[in-house]
């Protein structure tokens, strides 16, 4: 499984903003924006374009676009976060949610949202979500994805654990992953350490 970690220094300075426990919701939804920003430019550098004609004020010349753009899948909530600035930089891409949340006792994903295209072959998807913890999640929507036909999945996540990128790749599910950060571990609560915390309680405050 390809794993691409974007350690520019610019994505470490808004990750250590982030992690910082100081940060209020406002300066970390920020944050989450700018070094989302970061990781789609990493995630679509290899994109295939089209190369179609324009002409400039001066002279004729090549123009690009992304010849298949993707679908974009924020999963809710902590992913909601990543959705819009995803959806600037490619604003011709389709957008699809799931919405999980983590039972925080057996750390499973209890899903109560799935709004996605019926067909999805063919298609690149990039899945949103901040943080990669024991996996469970990220399995879960790249399942939803495939069984509606998907085969170029690719996961952006701020953060993950060596646990959960484990866990992706033993599932030979056809996905690639973009992150800023591989981190130490999980804890005893499935919390990423050194991590940030609960990224959706940071986002959004706690529920
Ligand atoms: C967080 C996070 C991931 C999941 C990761 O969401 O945004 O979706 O946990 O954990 P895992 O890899 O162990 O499955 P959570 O379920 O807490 O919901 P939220 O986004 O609504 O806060
Ligand atoms: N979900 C989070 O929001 N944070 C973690 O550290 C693990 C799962």
């Amino acid at each position: 499984m390809d794993v691409r970690v974007v350690d520019h220094p610019l994505a470490k300075a808004r990750l250590s903003t982030m992690r910082d426990a100081r940060t209020n919701s406002a300066a970390f939804r920020a944050a989450l924006q700018e070094l989302t920003l970061m990781l789609m430019y990493e995630a679509t550098r290899d994109a295939e374009v089209a190369v179609e004609p324009i002409h400039t004020p001066v002279a004729r010349t090549d123009g690009y676009r992304l010849a298949h753009p993707p679908l974009l899948v924020p999963v809710l909530r902590a992913g909601l976060g990543m959705a819009d600035q995803a959806h600037r930089l490619i604003p011709e891409a389709q957008m699809g949610f799931v919405g999980l949340a983590r039972d925080e006792t057996t750390l499973q994903p209890t899903p109560y949202l799935e709004s996605l295209p019926a067909d999805l072959s063919g298609r690149p998807v990039f899945v949103l979500d901040p943080m990669l913890a024991t996996g469970g999640s990220m399995v879960h929507t790249i399942r939803i994805l495939t069984e509606r036909g998907a085969s170029d999945v690719t996961a952006i996540c701020t953060l993950a654990a060596p646990e959960g990128v484990r866990r992706l790749e033993e599932s030979g599910l056809p996905v690639r992953v973009v992150t800023a950060s591989i981190d130490d571990r999980l804890n005893e609560s499935g919390y990423i350490v050194p991590g940030l915390g609960d990224a959706g309680d940071r986002e959004y405050g706690a529920v």
